[in-house]
C-alpha cells in the first residue's frame, strides 16, 4: 500500500477504531508528496516536531477557501464567516488576537477552577448514579467540556443542542485531506453551520454589549472598547474558535483515556488509590490517541521541505498521530506506558501555535479520570472497540458505554 491509498484508506470511517497500522504506512514511505491532495505528507515525529516550528510555513491554510466563501456566501451571511480563527492566522494579527484572550487561560487562571470542575463532574457522576450502565460520552466527557467552555463565554447551556449540530459538521471543514474546498458554486455543509453558528454568536455578542456580565465575551468587548484593537468580525470568529476548540477536542481526550483504563484495569485500581497517577495517564493518552489526529501547513516561499523542493502555497500535512508512535523516538510506541520514560508528545502542537488551552483540557480530562476511577465501582466495557465518530482529524469514540455496580 502506498502513500496514496493509505490516505484513502483513512478517509474510510471503518479504520476510525485503528488507524494507527495505516500511519505505519505513512511513516515508512518517508515524506511524501501526494499530488491527488496536492500536499506532502509527513508522518514521522523528527520531522513534525521540526516542521512546527519551522519559520518557512505558514499557519495561513484558508487563503483559497475564503476566495471560494467568498464567491458562494449568500448576501446576508454575517461578514465574520470570512474573519479567519487566529489558529489560521500569522504574526502580527495572530500575535495580537491569542495575546487579548490568552489571559483567560494562564495556568494560574485555570487552576481557580478547579474546584468548579470538581463540582461539576460530581454532578454528572451523580445524575448516572440511579443506573447500572453509563456512556462515558454523554454522561461525563461530552457535558463536561462543553459546561465549562460555556460558563467561561458566557454562552447558556440550553442552547447547547444548537451548536452541538454546528460545531459537528463545522468541525469537518479542518478534517483533512477532502474537505478543502472544491471550485464548484455550492455550499458546502460546513460552511452552511458555520453562517449559522457566527449568526447565533453575533446576536450573543449584542446582547452582552448592552448587558455585560462576569464572563470573557463581556471582557473581550471591554478591550474592544478600551484599545479598539479587536474589531467586531475579530471578536466573533475568536468567540466561534473558542466555544468550537473548546470542547471537540477534550472531550475526545477524557473518552479516550477512560477507554484505557477500561483496557487497563491495573491502571484504573492504582489511579483510585493514588490520584498522583493521574496526570501521566492523561499525557500518555494524548500520545497514544491524540484527540487532534493531524495539522496543515502552507509553505510561504518556494522551499525544500523535508528534502522535497515545494513552491509556494503548497500544503504540508503533518500527521500528529503517526508521530506519535514513531518507533524512532518511542520504545514500544503501540504499548500504552504511562511510565514510558520517554513520554513526550504533539498532541497541543508546538511553537507560535501551541495550544492556547492546553491547561484548561488537561485539568479537566485529570479530574474527570479521577473521580471516575474514584467513584464508578468494578467498571466494564461493554463494546471494545466502542462506535467512533466520522470525524478523522477530530478522531474520538461516538460513545463509550459500560456497565457498572454502583457510583459511589
Ligand atoms: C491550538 C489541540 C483543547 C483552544 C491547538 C493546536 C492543537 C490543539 C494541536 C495547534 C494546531 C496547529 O498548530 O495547527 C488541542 C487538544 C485539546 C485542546 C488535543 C484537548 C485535549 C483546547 C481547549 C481550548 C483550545 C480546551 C480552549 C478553551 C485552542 C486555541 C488554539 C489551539 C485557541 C489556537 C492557538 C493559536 O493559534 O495560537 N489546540 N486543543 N484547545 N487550541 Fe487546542
Amino acid at each position: 500500500m502506498d502513500t496514496m491509498q493509505a490516505l484513502g484508506a483513512l478517509l474510510d470511517p471503518a479504520s476510525r477504531p485503528d488507524p494507527y497500522p495505516l500511519y505505519a504506512r505513512l511513516r515508512d514511505a518517508g515524506p511524501t508528496w501526494v499530488e491527488s491532495v496536492s500536499a506532502l505528507v509527513v508522518a514521522r515525529y523528527a520531522d513534525c516536531d521540526a516542521l512546527l516550528r519551522d519559520p518557512r510555513l505558514s499557519a495561513e491554510r484558508g487563503r483559497d477557501q475564503l476566495k471560494h466563501m467568498a464567491r458562494v456566501l449568500p448576501a446576508d451571511a454575517p461578514s465574520s464567516v470570512l474573519q479567519p480563527w487566529f489558529l489560521s492566522l500569522d504574526p502580527p494579527d495572530h500575535t495580537r488576537l491569542r495575546r487579548l484572550v490568552s489571559k483567560a487561560f494562564t495556568a494560574r487562571s485555570v487552576a481557580r477552577m478547579e474546584s468548579s470542575i470538581a463540582v461539576l463532574t460530581d454532578e454528572l457522576l451523580d445524575a448516572a448514579a440511579d443506573r447500572t450502565h453509563m456512556d462515558v460520552v454523554a454522561d461525563l466527557a461530552y457535558p463536561l467540556p462543553m459546561t465549562v467552555i460555556c460558563r467561561l463565554l458566557g454562552v447558556p447551556m440550553a442552547d447547547e443542542p444548537l451548536f452541538r449540530d454546528w460545531s459537528a459538521r463545522l468541525t469537518r471543514l479542518i478534517d483533512g485531506f477532502d474537505a478543502r474546498m472544491t471550485s464548484d458554486d455550492t455550499m458546502p455543509d460546513w460552511l452552511h453551520a458555520s453562517v449559522e453558528m457566527h449568526r447565533y454568536v453575533s446576536g450573543l455578542v449584542d446582547a452582552r454589549r448592552s448587558d455585560p456580565g462576569d464572563d470573557l465575551i463581556s471582557e473581550l468587548l471591554a478591550i474592544r472598547h478600551e484599545g479598539d484593537t479587536l474589531t467586531h468580525d475579530e471578536l466573533i470568529s475568536t468567540v466561534v474558535l473558542l466555544l468550537v476548540a473548546g470542547h471537540e477536542t477534550t472531550v475526545n481526550l477524557i473518552a479516550n483515556s477512560v477507554l484505557a483504563l477500561l483496557r487497563c484495569p491495573d491502571r484504573l485500581s492504582a489511579l483510585r488509590d493514588d490520584p498522583t497517577t493521574a496526570p501521566a495517564l492523561v499525557e500518555e493518552t494524548l500520545r497514544f490517541d491524540p484527540p487532534v489526529q493531524l495539522t496543515a501547513r502552507v509553505v510561504s516561499e518556494d522551499a525544500e521541505i523535508c528534502g522535497v523542493p515545494l513552491s509556494r502555497g503548497s500544503f504540508v500535512y503533518l500527521m500528529l498521530a503517526a508521530a506519535h508512535r514513531d518507533p524512532s523516538q518511542f520504545d514500544r510506541p503501540d504499548v500504552f506506558d504511562p511510565d514510558r520514560t520517554d513520554l513526550t508528545h504533539l498532541a497541543f502542537g508546538l511553537g507560535p501555535h501551541f495550544c492556547l488551552g492546553a491547561p484548561l483540557a488537561r485539568l479537566e480530562a485529570r479530574i474527570a479520570l479521577t473521580r471516575f476511577a474514584q467513584r464508578v465501582v468494578d467498571p466494564a466495557a461493554s463494546q471494545d472497540p466502542p462506535p467512533y465518530r466520522e470525524h478523522l482529524n477530530l478522531r474520538g469514540p461516538r460513545a463509550v458505554p459500560l456497565t457498572h455496580s454502583g457510583i459511589r
